[in-house]
């Protein structure tokens, strides 16, 4: 049965890398009706907004969408447009993994950490002004509701008992940041409970991003909040090859948007370098999630295998293909 998706293309190398997914996933045989929507940049060049109402009107209508990067303008013009999707559709989970792949150069070996991070509130609320008229003091607010630190949580437990993961980790920075702290503490007390059969532990952020450098087997699932979330998850990235191959999720209850963890790459001038592995290993989280398992697992397949042959890479990962070079070594491998 044809199944309707919400393709956004994005910003900088997001048009290069999510025609590449389009291609691989049209290739793998799975009947979809791309809806082609607009968002960040080119909606503000096209339609005059960052996020045109028509476009959440049709990812609310699909349920799905696969979204390319977008721009954020630095300390002026529009808010992020990716916060303000998570949060007016409620995407609440932010799954981010991490997994080593043959054929890339990386400081350690069969890496495969998922990171769950809170996608909807915290530091990232929005809620920021001057308090003062001489404009010399700010106020940045982190919000944290029962509500939300409870769903992250027994999301990441649930996460991790589907997908057969042992152990949990809770990330935090209770010693400093206490009410919220105690607020997870709690949730994660009550689901360790529920699911006796996950180990369970928590440790402080900073703590974690030392552990995680110099001892990174050591992780499973890590589930965090927002910032902390953002932060390590372009590490762990860093930890399996970079930001070329690191996929996410954001989930909601009806909702769902796939995406590389990566942005615009504004250095990649012309986009036709970029590695399209992130955004494509998304598209294959999307297959899963609509259920077209068989099909996912065909496309990381065909990505571990014509990367662990090593002739066809991108610049990101030493070699010289372009990313329709590398796309079409994907789509031979299918
Ligand atoms: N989900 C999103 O839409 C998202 C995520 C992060 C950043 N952004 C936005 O992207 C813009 C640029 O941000 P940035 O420069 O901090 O981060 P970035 O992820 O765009 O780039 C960081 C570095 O990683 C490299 N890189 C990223 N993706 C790559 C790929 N697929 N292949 C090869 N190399 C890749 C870039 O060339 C750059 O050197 C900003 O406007 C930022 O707000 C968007």
């Amino acid at each position: 049965m044809s199944r309707r998706v919400v393709l956004i293309p994005g910003d900088g190398i997001g048009p290069a890398v999510t025609a590449a997914a389009r291609r691989v996933v049209d290739a793998a045989g799975v009947d979809i009706e791309w809806d082609l929507q607009l968002a960040g940049e080119s909606a503000v060049k096209e339609l005059g907004e960052p996020l045109p109402k028509s476009t959440l009107d049709h990812i609310r209508e699909c349920g799905v969408a696969l979204k390319g990067p977008l721009t954020t303008p630095l300390g002026r013009g529009y808010r992020s447009v990716n916060i303000t999707l998570r949060q007016e559709l409620d995407l609440f989970a932010n799954v981010r993994p991490a997994k080593s792949f043959p054929g890339i150069k990386s400081r350690y070996e069969k890496i495969d950490i998922v990171v769950v991070r809170e996608n909807t509130e915290g530091l990232y609320s929005g809620i920021e002004h001057f308090v003062t008229p001489q404009k010399d003091v700010v106020e940045s607010i982190a919000v944290f509701t029962r509500r939300a630190c409870d769903r992250i949580v027994r999301y990441a437990f649930e996460y991790a008992k589907t997908n057969d993961r042992k152990k949990i980790t809770l990330v935090h920075k209770a010693n400093i940041l206490k009410f919220a702290g105690t607020m997870l503490f709690e949730a994660a007390a009550r689901y360790a409970r529920e699911y006796p059969e996950i180990e369970y532990e928590e440790k402080i952020i900073d703590a974690t991003c030392m552990q995680l450098v110099i001892h990174p087997n050591q992780f499973d699932v890590i589930v965090t909040t927002n910032l902390f979330g953002d932060i390590l998850s372009d590490l762990t990235a860093g930890l399996v090859g970079g930001l070329g191959v690191a996929p996410a999720a954001n989930i909601g209850e009806g909702n769902a948007i796939f995406e590389a963890v990566h942005g615009t790459a504004p250095d990649l001038v012309g986009g036709e370098s970029a590695n399209p592995t992130a955004l494509i290993l998304a598209a294959a989280m999307m297959l899963s999630y609509l259920r077209w398992g068989d099909a996912a697992e065909r496309i990381e397949k065909a990505i571990r295998e014509v990367l662990g042959r090593r002739l066809v890479q991108t610049p990101d990962l030493g070699g010289k293909a372009t990313t329709q070079e590398f796309t079409h070594a994907v789509i031979a491998a299918l």
